[in-house]
């Protein structure tokens, strides 16, 4: 059967323009092209998830919008469940402003409706959450809804994969209970420096990028797995690629590290194509770039 993964996060429209430079304060220049696509970080995980095969069940907001509508529809395209969807009136659907550059992007996201996912609309969605092997939680929603959600699947035994992005100060009982954390180099940096970190280190799994990804093994060993040199077009939404992929593999497999290599992989191919979700592979094609990958080492 197939791995069950939840994804409780944010849903967004990204209005993307590319430009060659930025201009200073009170310039206008002009850029090189605009693009509209579907993204937000818990969208961009659950899309990820389906496209490699899981069952997925996404719990989020949106707006009574034309962005909205558009999204809800992108997600029965995904065959991605939109029952645990509200449509929230008189709020706008979340959007980021995304500007890339080579190599760089800089998002502001104006939250909307992805603000009103309360604790409350959790509550409502109890049953299809429990129907999951795996949980993935962002911090693009309110805090005391990732705490509700924390709390609820620790009390069910579901296991947790927290994204901490965009970063936010995390209550410490969040970071004692959920299963997994997978910080950036610049999150985790901000997680070591509270108290508990010491404690909390054997269920960190730290993205670096180009330069890959850090974990502890279970048996206490740090383990280092590079990264790999692809074309990049948009690093845009690479980490979520990573966190959805990661979620998947644990629910199919159990194997931590194995499901790390996994994420690694498709995180790599994600950044080759323009859009958050514009690159997010399938599983023929990941399985295909790591053997490839390895017979050049060879
Ligand atoms: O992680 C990338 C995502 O961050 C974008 O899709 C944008 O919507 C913001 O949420
Ligand atoms: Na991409």
């Amino acid at each position: 059967s197939h791995p069950r993964v939840c994804v409780i996060g944010s849903i967004n429209m990204d209005l993307v323009t590319t430009t060659k430079k930025l201009p200073k304060k009170g310039e206008t220049i002009l850029g090189e092209r605009f693009e509209t696509y579907p993204g937000g970080k818990g969208a961009n995980q659950a899309v990820t998830s389906a496209r490699l095969g899981a069952d997925v069940s996404m719990i989020g907001a949106i707006g009574n919008d034309t962005f909205g509508k558009t999204l809800l529809q992108h997600f029965k395209s995904e065959c991605i469940s939109e029952k645990g969807i509200k449509i929230i009136p008189d709020i706008s659907t979340g959007v980021a402003a995304i500007t890339v550059l080579d190599n760089d992007n800089r998002i502001i996201v104006s939250p909307g409706a992805n603000s009103k996912l309360t604790p409350k609309l959790i509550d409502e969605a109890q049953d299809i959450i429990l129907a999951n092997d795996i949980i993935l939680l962002q911090l693009e929603i309110p805090i005391e809804t990732v705490q509700y959600t924390v709390d609820f699947a620790y009390k069910h035994k579901i296991p947790v994969i927290l994204n901490p992005a965009p970063f936010q100060i995390i209550p410490e009982d969040i970071l004692k209970k959920v299963t997994y954390l997978t910080p950036n180099e610049i999150e985790f940096l901000s997680i070591s420096e509270m108290s508990l970190a010491e404690s909390i280190k054997e269920k960190m799994i730290i993205t670096k990028g180009e330069h890959g990804v850090k974990f502890i093994s279970k048996s206490g060993e740090a383990i280092s797995i590079p990264g790999y040199k692809v074309n990049v077009k948009d690093t845009t939404g690479a980490g979520d690629t990573f966190n959805g992929a990661l979620a998947t593999e644990l629910a199919r497999t159990g194997e931590l590290e194995q499901a790390i290599v996994f994420a690694n992989a498709a995180a790599a191919l994600s950044v080759e194509k323009f859009g958050a979700q514009g690159g997010i592979p399938d599983r023929k094609e990941i399985i295909a770039f790591i053997r490839k990958n390895e017979e050049e080492l060879r």
